[in-house]
Order: C-alpha cells, then structure tokens, then sequence
C-alpha cells in the first residue's frame, strides 16, 4: 500500500513515529507541560471553529499561493522550528529543507536543532529562516546574526515565549538527557527501534552544531547545560531593540499570546508577529492559541502579517485559524511525526496531505482564494 493510503493523515503518521522511534525521542517531541491541559485545550478549541459549508460554487482549485515578508510561497503554512530534530530522527533537519526548497514553503530552523544555518540555508535557499532564542552573551548573538546573513537568511525569528525552561515531566520520567546517555535501559529502547538505531548510527549521534561553536569541545558532555547558559537570555523589550538595531532583515516575534505584547511588538519594529503557546510545552494555564487569536488579529489590525501556530493537525485547521485572521500558519510536531514515520519522503508527505487537506475544505466551504477566506469570519 503507499503511503497516500496507508497514513493519510498527520495523526497516522504520529501512531508511526511513535512505534518507530525510542521512547525519549517521542516523549521529547510528542508532550506538553503540567498536566497537558493546554495541548488538549488547543485541540479542542480549534474542533470549537465551524465554518458553513456553501454550494453550487461549480468546479474550480482553490488558490492558496500566498505572499509573506515580500516572498510568494505556494501554500499559507510553514515548518515551525523545532529544537534537537535529529534526535526524532537523524538528518531531519536535511530532509525538511530539501522539502521547504521544492515545495516553496517557509523552513524556521531553531537554533538548538541539530544542523546549522550554513547547510540549511544551502538546502532550503531562500526558505530558510533562522530562530534563535536569546542569548546571554552578546558575542553569541551578534555571531549568530553574522552568520544568517551570511548564508543569506533574510527573516529572523526570535522566541520569546521561554522566559525560563518549563518542567516537563513526561520528558524527565522518561529519562530524557541530552546527549542521550547510554546507560542499559537507553541502550534496551534503543534496540528495539533498529530503524531510528541504524539511521543514528549512519547519521553520527545528534550534536548541536549550530551551538557547539561556543563552547569548548571538552564539555560537549555537559551540551544540555551548556546549552541552557547561552540560551538563557530573559529577553524584554531592550534586548528586542538591539536584535533590531543589528538585523536589517525580517524579524518575527514568536510565542505572543496578549493583543497588548502584540502591539508592542509593532512599536518596537516587528515586521510580523507569531501567535503561539509553543504547543502547550510552556505554560498549561494559558487559553489555547486559537482562541487568542481574533482579539490579537483585531489589535494588528492589518499592520503587520499575523503568523499562527500550536494544535494544527491538517488542512481544516489551517482553514480555521486564516478564517480567525491569521496570515500564515506553522506546525511543530506535524512535520517532525512525518519524518519519524517515514524518513525523509514524509516531509513530502506531510505537505502533500496539509495542501490536499486544505484544498478540499476549501470547496467544502465555497472558497476559491485565501482572500475569500478573510470575508468568513465578517
Ligand atoms: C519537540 C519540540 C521542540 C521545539 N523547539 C522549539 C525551538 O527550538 N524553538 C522554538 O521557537 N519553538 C520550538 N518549539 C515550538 C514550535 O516552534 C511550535 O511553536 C509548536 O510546536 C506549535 O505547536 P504544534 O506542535 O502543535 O504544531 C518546539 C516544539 C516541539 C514540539
């Protein structure tokens, strides 16, 4: 059977991964935080949106090409960045910036993923996009914005939705250490994923090359701590400034959830804004993405693009949060569950079955563009 047929979905795709690959891997890449209240709540809230089927539209494609910070993309959804992609599976990274080139959508590469900006932007070209938390050290962040426009990225996208690591504690009661630390019980998960064991094995171990420049290479055993220290900027609106002052190119502001920091973002020189709860990884009393999401497109008002992210499983989802007022839309977990599943066609596939997905609830609905889309929710 292919793979059109025998995982149609995103959420057949993340039953695969989840067979596929160790159990830190998934419990690293599939949970939340707290109770995980707020990833059920981000789902549920999206189920809430209706939209009215219409007829007699006749035959027609939806249009869903869609320009974004002066680039056209052939979709209105995104590869969100996601720390330690390898780990999920080796080279993922590769694989989704070979797909981000041909099917001409947005790559956001985090900068605690496990390939740099260098070789991804050799991939993705001009779909790369590069996303850093804050770094303490001055010197870190002024090397880390040298070298995205060195590799000719031209949007920036900062993260500010971890102002401190959140507990995670399907993550710690799955033993989860970074680097993996082979002790009998890893070793045990480890064989009885001989896939995931042998691409790693191919693939090299997952280091954090983009990082790793900045700390000495006899402490790469000490990488999650390490790690922690430079990324561990608590950024305010200052820190926002200088990224502004040093960055000519487009910066993106990730993880608002409040119309007034959306605002602010606007005075301070965001060319767009990202609406986001990190998928409910950070803060599991806050309301789902979705649902802070009219109040925010109502405060932008237009001024800028409104990119959103956090629960989006398929198409219909996508349709939902551009019929709320989102510009663009991004996933996390979906792309990384395809990959897990499938390797490196499954980005291909996870694109095929986001458009697919999308184009057929447009008809459902009577919509021929992403334009007609904004009218629904008047
Ligand atoms: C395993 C994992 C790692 C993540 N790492 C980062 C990161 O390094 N930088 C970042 O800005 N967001 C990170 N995120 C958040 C995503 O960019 C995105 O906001 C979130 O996944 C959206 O929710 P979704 O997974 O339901 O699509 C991560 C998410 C996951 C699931």
């Amino acid at each position: 059977m292919d793979n059109a047929n025998q995982f149609p979905s995103i959420w057949h795709l993340a039953e695969r991964a989840r067979k596929r690959i160790p159990h830190f891997a998934w419990e690293y890449l599939d949970s939340g935080t707290g109770m995980e209240r707020l990833v059920d709540r981000n789902r549920v809230a999206l189920d809430a949106v209706h939209l009215m089927p219409r007829v007699m539209g006749g035959r027609y494609t939806p249009d869903i090409k869609c320009t974004l910070l002066g680039a056209e993309f052939s979709a209105p959804f995104g590869i969100a960045p996601v720390g330690m992609s390898g780990l999920m599976w080796p080279g993922a990274e590769l694989a989704l910036a070979d797909m981000a080139r041909t099917k001409n959508i947005p790559y956001g590469l985090s900068m605690v993923a496990n390939e740099t900006p260098e070789e991804v932007a050799k991939r993705a070209e001009t779909n790369a996009w590069m996303q850093i938390y804050c770094p303490k050290e001055a010197d870190v962040l002024d090397d880390l914005l040298k070298r995205s426009k060195a590799a000719g990225i031209k949007t920036l996208i900062i993260t500010v939705d971890v102002p401190v690591g959140s507990r995670r504690e399907r993550q710690l009661a799955a033993g989860l250490t970074v680097p993996p630390k082979m002790d009998p019980a890893t070793l045990w998960r480890v064989a009885k994923r001989p896939f995931w064991a042998l691409a790693t094995l191919k693939h090299g171990q997952p280091r954090f090359k983009t990082l790793e420049a900045y700390f000495p290479a006899d402490q790469m055993s000490e990488g999650a701590k390490l790690i922690g220290n430079i990324v561990d900027g608590r950024p305010d609106w200052d820190y926002f400034d200088r990224i502004r002052a040093a960055w000519d190119g487009n910066l993106v502001l990730k993880g608002l959830m409040d119309p007034a920091d959306a605002d602010a973002a606007i005075a301070h020189g965001a060319d767009a804004v990202w609406v986001s709860n990190h998928g409910g990884r950070q803060f599991d009393g806050a309301p789902a993405a979705i649902e802070a999401l009219p109040a925010i497109a109502e405060k932008v008002a237009g001024r800028v693009p409104l990119l959103f992210d956090s629960g989006i499983r398929g198409g219909l989802d996508i349709l939902r949060a551009l019929s709320l007022g989102a510009d663009f839309c991004f996933l996390g977990r979906g792309f990384l569950y395809a990959v897990s599943a499938l390797g490196a066609i499954g980005a291909d596939h996870a694109y095929d079955i986001l458009r697919g997905d999308l184009e057929n609830n447009m008809i459902q609905i009577g919509a021929r563009s992403l334009i007609d889309l904004k009218s629904l929710k008047d």
